[in-house]
């Protein structure tokens, strides 16, 4: 089975390994890229777009998305955790090509009006440009197979408050508009992220194997490795957004709960995603569970192969 993948993101160095997962992964099909700020500005997100798809020696269309939350002020990017260009300490390159004439948007509504039925929208950043799909472009509900998400988090505690996940604080109306609508989500948050980690010696490993795309992604992960060293005293790094892409590729490995979610935009929980019955909206596929070993070896697995994979889109 082939999965066709659009992913929405913030490229960032995790985002940078889920880019690479589903360049180099057989069973996808990547047919675009969506950028958005978090990490990054969304013009330094669709520039580490562009190159991470040159890098994999492939041609993806990328559309730049959308520059500030919809109804809140945009908060700084997080240079903290991703350096300051979203790849650690690698210096920005300029890519080779330019983005999609069209606006994430309206990409994403006719990229899945194109294939209906077959599109998965994987969004690993704030959901700004998924709003405003919806907003702007509602046949999308029909025309899109499902919506994957990173972000959230039901029993775990936030990540950037005491209750609240990155991608959805950074927006939490467009989350809400986005975890409520009437199309099929699944949502990959803390609950299952945080279990699936990487060492330090699991990427050394992989830039032996694959020295340029494992060998990129060992360099861009120092920096990530010591703010985990730093902020959660171990020596790797949580595998957020990877673990997003292999929900869709390998669901067996997740549990999921089936609740509506509500994300409160205001008060000490803002950008807190709360499962709540009461709501009445269509539920939302929460995953639960992880056999977070088997996500961990299938991304070194396919990792691994990266150079080959490259190698043979260059041929
Ligand atoms: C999420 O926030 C970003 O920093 C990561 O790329 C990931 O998408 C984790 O909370
Ligand atoms: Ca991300």
């Amino acid at each position: 089975m082939t999965h066709k993948i659009i992913i929405d993101t913030d490229p960032g160095i995790d985002d940078a390994m889920a880019i690479h997962f589903a360049l180099a992964e057989p069973s996808i099909e990547l047919v675009g890229l969506t950028s958005i700020y978090g990490n990054v500005t969304t013009s330094q997100a669709t520039r580490n777009a562009l190159r991470l798809v040159e890098m994999g020696c492939q041609r993806v269309p990328v559309a730049e998305g959308a520059y500030a939350p919809l109804a809140i002020e945009a908060k700084p990017p997080a240079h903290f955790v991703h350096g300051p260009e979203g790849f650690g300490e690698i210096p920005a390159e300029t890519p080779r090509g330019i983005p999609d004439k069209r606006a994430a948007a309206r990409f994403l509504a006719e990229t899945c009006a194109a294939s209906p039925g077959e599109i998965v929208i994987c969004a690993v950043g704030p959901l700004t440009n998924l709003a405003v799909a919806l907003r702007d472009h509602p046949e999308i509900t029909r025309t899109v197979k499902e919506v994957v998400i990173m972000g959230g988090s039901v029993r775990a505690p936030g990540n950037v408050s005491r209750t609240a996940e990155a991608n959805i604080w950074n927006d939490p109306h467009a989350a809400d508009a986005v975890l409520s609508a009437d199309w099929p989500v699944r949502m990959i948050g803390l609950d299952v992220t945080q279990p699936v980690r990487c060492s330090r010696a699991d990427f050394a490993e992989l830039a032996e194997a694959a020295p340029v795309i494992g060998g990129f992604l060992n360099r861009a992960a120092d920096f990530y490795f010591h703010f985990h060293v730093q902020q959660r005293g171990f020596d790797g790094c949580y595998m957020h957004d990877p673990t997003a892409v292999i929900a869709i590729t390998n669901p067996e490995l997740f549990t999921f709960e089936d609740a509506p979610v509500r994300v409160p935009v205001e008060g000490e929980d803002i950008g807190r995603t709360v499962a709540d019955p009461s709501r009445g909206t269509r539920p939302v596929g929460l995953g639960m569970g992880v056999d977070a070993q088997a996500v961990r070896e299938r991304f070194l697995g396919v990792i691994r192969e990266a150079d080959a994979c490259r190698a043979r889109q260059s041929g």
